[in-house]
């Protein structure tokens, strides 16, 4: 297919997916059901290559990020490659292998922040929720990154199973010392899309959290950032997503294909490039991929005649794709969608207990 390149700006952001392995299984994994083997990942050289690209191409961030990618040895050799060529590193982590040992190393080659997902304010919780026995391991990572004085943000996705805990959590994170703490309602991308009945917060939940966030960000204002991210399918808009499709930043996944967004894999008709096969500026200037949902001529009459498409750039692609079939469709969270109706079902389905389904670690690909 022809494609015809929109105008574009550089990307500011690479998340760089180094594996999907991880040590967790948690159940509002974004990550795609198929995962990507060990033996698909790339190799060192040509994860260096692909730093060195995204720093020519003007990306100044790197997000580290997987699965777990303190499961990768070559981890340090790619953090320093990244300092090195002058992008701010961060890391995104479960914490789970992380060492004093490590972290100083790390450090030494340039990280400059970390990112520790948490699951809940208490063990027993947190445990069940990651399926695996990792809230000590977390507070033990906390405090080593704390005494080593790298900036820490504390990632937690809100879910129904954890809302109740949402004071106990804020107070954990301000008990790690975090200089950030992010609570993000789960987005039902990837595996997350299996449990979205038992993940979906309820009306009540949801209500209660706002004034109580909104408490904790003036108590902790100087000391401890907040960023709530709200439950979307409740709003009467949608998200703004990525800030616009292949507009600020770029994924590179384990085996190199380069995505617009992190969740792209979801939308199946999308062709998707691989940075072995062409280079990282020619994907994110020329790719059918990067150019679908660029700029505004791909959208419906209902997003291109609305005043707000310059706010919200018309939603997520991908969870058009995933609820209508079609990834140019009017986000179906946006009131103005003639589509809306698939959201409000969801909501009004009697809110059951189903099993939380567990990531599971097998790869398929
Ligand atoms: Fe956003 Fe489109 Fe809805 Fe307008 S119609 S608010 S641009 S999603
Ligand atoms: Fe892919 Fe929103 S998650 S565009």
């Amino acid at each position: 297919m022809d494609v015809i390149p929109v105008a574009a700006e550089p990307p500011l952001g690479m998340l760089a997916e180094l594996t999907h392995r991880c040590p967790l299984h948690c159940s509002y994994c974004s990550n795609p059901i198929e995962l990507i083997a060990r033996e698909g990942e790339m190799s060192t050289e040509q994860w260096k290559s692909v730093i060195t690209q995204a720093r020519e191409l003007g990306v100044l961030q790197v997000h580290m990020s997987g699965g777990e990618p303190l499961a990768r040895p070559d981890l340090p050799e790619l953090v320093q490659h990244a300092s090195e060529l002058g992008c701010y590193v961060n890391l995104v982590t479960s914490g789970l292998g992380l060492t004093a040992e490590r972290l100083d190393d790390l450090i030494e080659r340039g990280m400059a922040h970390v990112q520790l997902s948490v699951q809940a304010a208490d063990a027993q919780r947190s445990d069940l929720l990651a399926g695996a026995k990792a809230f000590d391991r977390k507070i033990v990572a906390a405090e080593l990154i704390k005494k080593s004085g790298l900036p820490l943000s504390v990632n937690v996705v809100l879910h129904r199973q954890n809302h109740d805990q949402l004071a106990g959590i804020i107070k954990l994170a301000e008990r790690m010392g975090a200089d950030r703490l992010e609570l993000a309602n789960t987005q039902y991308y990837g595996w997350a899309l299996k449990n979205r009945d038992a993940l979906m917060p309820t009306p009540e939940q949801l209500a209660e959290a706002e004034p109580l966030v909104r408490a904790e960000t003036k108590r902790l204002a100087g000391t401890m950032q907040i960023i709530y991210v709200v439950a979307d399918y409740y709003e009467p808009y949608p998200k703004p997503c990525m800030y616009g499709w292949g507009a600020r930043q770029l994924t590179v996944a384990p085996n190199g294909n380069v995505l617009p967004c992190p969740a792209a894999t979801a939308i199946e008709t999308l062709e998707l490039s691989n940075v072995l096969h062409t280079s990282l500026a020619d994907i994110w200037y020329k790719s059918s991929s990067f150019n679908a949902y660029r700029g505004e001529d791909w959208m419906s009459d209902t997003c291109r005649s609305c005043d707000r498409r310059g706010q919200d750039y018309g939603g997520c692609r991908c969870q058009a794709f995933l609820l209508t079939g079609d990834a140019a469709a009017t986000d179906p969270v946006c009131s103005k969608s003639p589509q809306r109706d698939i959201v409000d079902l969801i909501l009004a389905a009697p809110r059951t207990s189903p099993a939380l389904v567990m990531r599971k670690p097998t790869v398929t690909r």
